[in-house]
């Protein structure tokens, strides 16, 4: 399995990390804008094969698409990252072009690729990807959902005391701070609803901390976060290069699914070795499909500011 990087700045080089260190590809190739960055990050990164235990090759290159012909799977993670107090919808000025160009060369030298968006804003780069591409549906995901509900798990495990590994939830919705929909209703802890362990108001601040939970960190570190980011990517590079029909919330451009047509926002899908296999449909209560509405029209109201770039 050859997987291309695109972007060696910390979510990408993170992502790489988290790759080689599971040990399932037999390439990564990182490819940067900036000379010789990705090549030296490559370099230092196999630099640890030997004290990590880890047979993937890992190769830099400087803008050279060629080198990641015939890639299974690529991640795109070209752009700006947002800086603090900043939306990640302000930044689609500058990263639509970026996106729209990685994109573009990606396909031409691995016409069979998988694509996994992860620029900002995510929902609106993966639904300007398959525009540029006209890829069918199940080869674009937008890894948004995996990595906000890493961080619901973590914060419901933290109100919780208690490991992630015992809790299990899912944010669907936009990968936004207002369009995030953390459903709490059917989180769980070793399967029993966390309403029974955690008051209203625990569980409304796990939300809404969840919500900002790539603002916080971005307010934290002066820029966006990265291992968080790159272990959700990993975890879905692993789903595709091992087929495991693992469910995680992505972005998937829905026709139909959830009452809603001409976008892509996050909904559990199964992701193996075709990508999305299959879009889930869960039964929401009312409020949740009202909120996943509103969470859509404001990713339409994105999207649409495409048309004046
Ligand atoms: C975040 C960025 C990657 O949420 O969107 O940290």
């Amino acid at each position: 399995m050859k997987i291309t990087v695109v972007g060696a700045g910390a979510v990408g080089a993170s992502c790489a990390e988290y790759i080689a260190l599971k040990n399932f590809a037999s390439e990564v190739v990182l490819l940067d804008i900036k000379e010789n960055f990705a090549e030296g990050k490559a370099m230092d990164l196999m630099q640890t094969s030997s004290l990590n235990n880890f047979d993937t090759k890992i190769i830099g290159s400087t803008n050279d698409y060629s080198k990641t012909s015939n890639s299974d799977v690529a991640v795109v993670t070209s752009g700006i990252p947002r800086k603090p107090g900043m939306t990640r919808e302000e930044l689609i000025v500058i990263n639509a072009g970026i996106v729209k160009t990685v994109s573009e060369n990606i396909i031409k030298y691995s016409p069979n690729v998988i694509l996994i968006m992860v620029s900002n804003p995510m929902d609106t780069m993966t639904y300007l990807t398959q525009k540029v591409t006209g890829l069918p549906k199940n080869r674009i995901i937008g890894m948004g959902g995996a990595l906000d509900s890493a961080r619901f798990k973590y914060r419901l495990s933290e109100a919780l005391e208690c490991p992630a590994s015992d809790v299990d939830g899912m944010v669907i919705g936009g990968h936004s701070d207002k369009g995030m929909l953390p459903l709490t209703r059917l989180a769980t802890r070793n399967s029993v609803r966390v309403s029974n362990f955690l008051s209203d108001e625990s569980l409304n601040k796990i939300s809404e901390d969840t919500k900002v939970g790539g603002a916080t960190l971005t307010s934290m570190l002066g820029t966006s976060a990265w291992y968080a980011p790159g272990a959700a990517v990993s975890s879905l590079v692993h789903a595709i290069a091992c087929d495991q029909h693992k469910m995680f919330p992505c972005s998937a451009l829905l026709e139909g699914e959830y009452g809603l047509t001409d976008l892509c926002i996050g909904v559990p899908v199964i992701v193996g070795k075709n990508g999305i296999e299959k879009i889930v449909e869960i039964d929401l209560a009312d409020e949740e499909k009202e909120k996943l509405i509103e969470s859509a029209l404001g990713v339409k109201a994105t999207n649409n500011l495409l048309n004046d770039i």
